[in-house]
């Protein structure tokens, strides 16, 4: 029987957990025409949760297009990228999809070619040194051009935005907000990760994109919706596991969908069919996942400077979310003084091992934590 749980890469119908009230709130959001940045961690389900939402919507009204900006590294590529995404959930005939994409992007010069199983592709004639900026408010442009062609509703998901900040300039952000301010019956998705970057991007005033979508933060999968997903996954397979190991389970991962669900990977996989899940069995599968982890974990732990160690320490350590600037936690942890505390946590936040929550930190790999509680 093939492992129920699977980690990396995004999940379909048949292994989502739950999500209901964010799926709605976000299909709302897609038919209303408005502009929203959806950010959390680095896999927390951004993109699952978002191509699900994009999957429910009526073919008849919607017309959704994701964009993933990832292999992205400048003006031309996010270009290119979002006119292919256009061209491609627009038409299905090559003819077609020349003609529109001519009509469209005309000043990228597209071509269409046959793939190897006979799909068409578009391709496009610009290149860094041509690509000017009236070419792209031209594929800016497009989204609202195929919603007044096709009446229907447009919803334009950009994934991986924080790349964007790589581009070198904020040309692409600039034309970005002169462009979508005036759509009409066109929504705007922006997802991203690392956080404070994303944050910085739609909340500092000096900022092209500062207050020009609503957000929406993502957060772990509570405890009561993990339970009846995994217990089944379980039950399934003739191998038991009760509610309180369950309960253990998710605070070790604290509910993060990606540790949460490589966790019971390894756990179902050292479950006998007719056997049961107890504290040790948890305990060991945690041990394994660890231990296959040690190498990169003293590798980082040795490269951080004696204070980030202390601060990792102490937010590893506290059950509730502490507060590593006051005088508790200086004390308790050895960094002295708060603002020891403050440069610590700015060089691990720029290092993407902590992010920001509320008005505290995480550390980011949820497997880091519990190896750094195990050291003490
Ligand atoms: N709703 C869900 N139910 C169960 N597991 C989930 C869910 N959402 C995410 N996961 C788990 O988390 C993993 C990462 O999901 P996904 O790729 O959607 O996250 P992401 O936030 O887009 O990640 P990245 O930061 O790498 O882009 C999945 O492979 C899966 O193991
Ligand atoms: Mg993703």
């Amino acid at each position: 029987m093939e492992n129920p749980f699977g980690y990396g890469g995004v999940v379909g119908h048949g292994s989502f957990c739950n999500r209901t009230q964010e799926l709605a709130d976000l299909q709302e959001m897609m038919l209303s025409g408005s502009r929203c940045f959806v950010y959390a961690e680095r896999r927390m389900g951004k993109t699952s949760l978002v191509l699900k939402a994009l999957s429910r919507l009526s073919a008849k009204s919607c017309l959704p297009v994701y964009i993933d900006l990832w292999p992205t590294d400048g003006p031309t590529s996010f270009a290119v990228n979002t006119a292919r995404a256009l061209s491609l959930v627009s038409e299905t005939r090559a003819g077609r999809m020349l003609e529109l994409a001519k009509a469209l992007f005309g000043r990228l010069r597209p071509s269409v070619t046959m793939d190897d199983a006979g799909k068409p592709n578009v391709q496009f004639g610009v290149d860094n040194t041509t690509l000017k900026k009236v070419d792209l408010a031209e594929v800016l442009q497009a989204p609202q051009e195929l919603a007044n062609r096709t009446k229907k509703k447009v919803i334009v998901v950009f994934d991986e935005f924080q790349q964007i900040l790589q581009y070198g300039d904020d040309l692409v952000e600039r034309q970005i907000r002169s462009s979508i301010q005036q759509h009409k019956n066109v929504s705007y998705v922006f997802l991203g990760s690392r956080k404070h970057l994303m944050q910085d991007m739609f909340l500092d005033q000096s900022r092209p994109l500062y207050r020009s979508a609503a957000h929406y933060p993502l957060g772990p999968i509570a405890t009561s919706h993990w339970q009846p997903f995994i217990a089944s996954r379980f039950r399934k397979a003739d191998k038991k596991i009760d509610k309180q190991q369950i309960t253990e389970l998710c605070s070790r991962t604290e509910g993060h969908p990606f540790y949460t669900q490589h966790l019971c990977h390894v756990l179902w996989s050292t479950t006998e069919s007719g056997g049961a899940v107890d504290d040790a069995s948890i305990n060991k599968a945690v041990d394994e996942l660890l231990r296959r982890e040690s190498h990169a974990y003293v590798t980082l732990w040795e490269s951080l400077t004696r204070n980030e160690q202390r601060l990792l320490r102490g937010l590893a350590n506290s059950e509730s979310p502490p507060k590593p600037f006051s005088s508790d936690f200086t004390r308790q942890y050895g960094l002295r003084t708060s603002s020891n505390s403050q440069r610590a946590a700015e060089s691990l936040l720029r290092k993407d091992v902590i992010d920001r929550e509320s008005s505290s930190f995480v550390i980011v790999d949820r497997f880091l934590r519990l190896w750094i509680r195990a050291l003490s």
